[in-house]
């Protein structure tokens, strides 16, 4: 069983090239909803941030942002491609899962997109406990959730809307949850946008 929880599955990826979720450019659900309806400017922290397509433009759009990912391709890539454009924003090599040990309520809020589908479907209450960690109380959480259909044999591993309300509900306010008009090609109809407000 390939063991998603370990850097090296997805460093091999990142090497082979089959990197398909790799978009060169921010997730138009995100670009919708910041254009629209930005949430408050404070720190943001993006988890399993990628090559940071998404956290260059929060930077961008004035948020004070920090991209984590334990790959170091990844996070190499990110940490390049901001210095070239001159974008001011932070990664970090880090498993997600370390974080609530020394980041708690560093962040007025987070972005979520296609981590909670790259990681164990068992630990998705420890990634949103997590979020609710380094989550200042009244903080938010933007994810726009993906995929909505798929096969269990992932990554990525298949959402609800359901489940995610379910695992969300300790901890989190749900806000605003829509299907986003714009999703990247192949992602259309299989994507869901949510605003939720810490509670802890
Ligand atoms: C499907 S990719 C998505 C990347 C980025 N969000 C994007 O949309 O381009 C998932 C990313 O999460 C990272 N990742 C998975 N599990 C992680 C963990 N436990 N800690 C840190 N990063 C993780 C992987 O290295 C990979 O870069």
């Amino acid at each position: 069983m390939r063991d998603v929880s370990a850097p090296a599955f997805w460093e091999d990826l990142y090497a082979q090239g089959r990197d398909g979720w790799e978009m060169g450019r921010a997730a138009p659900p995100l670009v919708d909803f910041v254009d629209a309806t930005p949430p408050p400017r404070g720190r943001v922290a993006v988890p399993g941030c990628g090559r940071g397509h998404d956290a260059r433009f929060l930077a961008r759009h004035g948020y004070d942002v920090t991209g984590f990912d334990f790959s170091p391709v990844a996070v190499s890539a990110a940490t390049k491609l901001a210095r070239d454009e001159r974008v001011d924003a932070t990664f970090e090599r880090r498993d997600i899962f370390s974080l609530a040990t020394d980041h708690a309520h560093a962040f007025d809020g987070a972005w979520e997109y296609t981590c909670y589908c790259a990681i164990d479907p068992r630990r998705r209450d420890e990634y949103v406990r997590t979020l609710a960690t380094i989550i200042r109380p009244g903080g938010w959480l933007l994810a726009c959730f993906f995929p909505l259909r798929g096969a269990p044999a992932g990554p990525p591993f298949p959402v609800s809307q359901a489940e995610v309300k379910r695992r969300l509900a300790p901890h989190f306010r749900i806000e605003r949850a829509f299907p986003p008009v714009h999703s990247a090609r192949g992602r259309q109809g299989r994507e869901w946008v949510v605003l939720a407000y810490n509670v802890c």
